[in-house]
């Protein structure tokens, strides 16, 4: 399970400033006035707040102040942990009249500065809104509160025969509120699609205290606008989802895992080519990981290291997963095309390590779901997640890495590794560049660089993690002004006092 261990570090400090980010003037602070207003409607259990009378010590408000990587850090005087919707829209409303900012907060395991504040924004955590609410066994349709662990849902549809449809890294943290907001893609997206399809219904909190019900768990509904679909993926700037109906497949009677070690990059685009071909419906994941990639997760004891013997010569990895319906069946096939994989007259891959059971499926997908939290052992992360055409992933990673060297900060006390690994499956690169510290020097090599790279590529500068406010300056190099402008649009009508979340996906 993930551990989420905060990291600090004094250049975090300067990551909104040094770009220019600051909470608008025209925002408040939270005053002890308006303290023993929220005193006064929730338990004393749901306020942390360093104001009289409560007065909570600094530490406790610092895991809500800071982000995962240890990058973005807010300075929220007030966290407020609902338990119910109506308690949530009474904190809403009275925010909006106060024009308070507001930053929703599932889990706090996202990569883009978008779950803490840029000021003192109040912090409202959903961790207090955690029950399933239904649970139809034939339809699959799972309707939860939005601070539901991803991973607690997960274990709450195993003994129904159901998995959730999605599945990622942070799950032991990340909140399905959390999940919908950044519209969070991961290791399942290439079997089960991306949450504009899974997701059915939202209850919604709008910026005015107003609850929008759209709870709805029919899997057909075309009465006009599909309103949903807006609170999907903006990360917290359009409302708060205090709840979430999701359509949950049933669970696979079989699933199973391989390692492939490749001998050249430019095996990678055949061997997706043939996998798909030769797996067809029981492919579930096909996932990349370049070889520093795959040494950084073995050196942070991330999964099970391969032997020596087969890694040997691998410029990168594939991890594959099958999921079907009759294991020999799943197994037949599985064992056919490594067979004809390894027996090919020019073998696109050195070798293959088969899971055999449940330990090895796990640490198998350990060296791929390792590598983030590796990454961050090592060093402090410069995270781009981008969306390229699969050919071009090792050309972005090496030229990132020629670039840096050209700088002269390709040395161990600035910039350790330039790491490429990702869901190659849905076209997305995890580039990361592994620094000793956060520099301005670093962040001015890699911005806009790695941007060009990506526009060049006519790719996107956000595959899955979000703008939040680490890109709000880059939306431009995916999105026309035609687009950004109706974006502002909507974000005028639905927060007109601009509140809810502040300084998050629109500059
Ligand atoms: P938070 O980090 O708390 O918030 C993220 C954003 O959503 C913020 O803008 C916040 O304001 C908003 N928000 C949160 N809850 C709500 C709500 N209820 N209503 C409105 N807005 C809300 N992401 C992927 O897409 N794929 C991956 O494979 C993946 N793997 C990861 C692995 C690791 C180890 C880590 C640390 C992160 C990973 N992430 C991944 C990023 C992150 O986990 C996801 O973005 C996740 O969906 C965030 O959920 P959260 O509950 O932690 O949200
Ligand atoms: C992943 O795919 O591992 C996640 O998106 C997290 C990351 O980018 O490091
Ligand atoms: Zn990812």
């Amino acid at each position: 399970m993930l551990s989420l261990a905060l990291r600090t570090s004094r250049t975090a400090l300067n990551a909104y400033r040094s770009r220019g980010i600051h909470a608008p003037a025209s925002l408040n602070a939270v005053t002890e006035t308006d303290l023993a207003h929220f005193a006064s409607i929730l338990a004393p259990s749901s306020v942390i707040s360093s104001l009289a009378p409560v007065n909570s010590p600094t530490d406790e408000l610092d895991p809500f102040n800071q982000d995962w990587m240890g990058r973005f850090k807010g300075n929220a005087n007030t966290v407020l942990k609902p338990k119910t919707v109506q308690e949530v829209s009474q904190i809403v409303k009275w925010c909006n009249e106060r024009r308070i900012g507001i930053v929703p907060q599932g889990g706090n395991t996202g990569l883009v500065g978008g779950s803490v504040p840029i000021g003192n924004e109040l912090v409202l955590s959903l961790a207090n809104m955690n029950k399933v609410r239904s649970f139809d066994p034939v339809a699959g349709i799972l309707v939860a509160d939005a601070g539901c662990i991803l991973q607690a849902l997960t274990d709450y549809v195993a003994p129904l025969d159901h998995v959730m449809p999605l599945d990622l890294g942070a799950k032991g943290s990340c909140q399905i509120g959390g999940n919908v907001a950044t519209n969070a893609g991961g290791l399942r997206l290439l079997r089960y699609g991306s949450l504009h399809g899974s997701v059915l219904g939202l209850e919604v909190v709008l910026p005015d205290g107003t609850i929008l019900d759209q709870l709805t768990t029919l899997r057909k509904d075309n009465t006009g606008y599909d309103l949903k679909q807006l609170f999907i993926g903006a990360e917290g700037t359009l409302g708060i989802i205090t709840a979430v109906s999701i359509l949950t497949p049933p669970a696979p009677q079989a699933t199973s895992n391989v390692i492939l070690a490749l001998p050249h990059f430019d095996n990678v685009l055949p061997l997706f080519q043939t996998v798909k071909r030769d797996l067809s419906e029981i492919l579930s994941a096909f996932e990349f990981l370049d070889r520093t990639a795959y040494d950084l997760a073995v050196k942070h004891g991330q999964g099970k290291a391969l032997d020596e013997s087969e890694v040997e010569g691998a410029q990168c990895f594939v991890l594959v997963e099958t999921s079907g319906g009759r294991r020999e069946h799943d197994e037949e096939k599985l064992n056919d095309l490594l067979e004809k994989l390894l027996e090919a007259d020019e073998p696109l891959i050195n070798t293959g390590v088969v899971s055999q059971n449940p330990s090895q499926f796990e640490s198998i997908w350990g060296l791929r779901e390792g590598v983030t939290e590796a990454i961050s052992k090592e060093g402090k992360a410069y995270k781009y997640d981008i969306s390229v055409p699969v050919a071009t992933f090792k050309d972005c990673v090496d030229a990132t890495r020629d670039h840096l060297e050209s700088k002269g900060l390709m040395r161990p006390d600035a910039v350790k590794y330039v790491v490429g690994y990702g869901h190659c499956g849905d076209g997305n690169l995890h580039l990361n560049v592994c620094a000793a510290a956060y520099t301005q020097e670093i962040a001015d090599a890699l911005e806009p660089f790695i941007y060009e790279l990506v526009q060049k590529h006519r790719g996107s500068v956000s595959a899955e993690h979000g703008i939040g406010a680490m890109k709000t300056h880059a939306l431009h190099y995916s999105k026309d002004a035609v687009s950004i402008g109706l974006m502002k649009q909507i974000k005028g009508i639905f927060d007109p006092n601009g509140i809810m979340n502040p300084g998050k996906v629109l500059e």
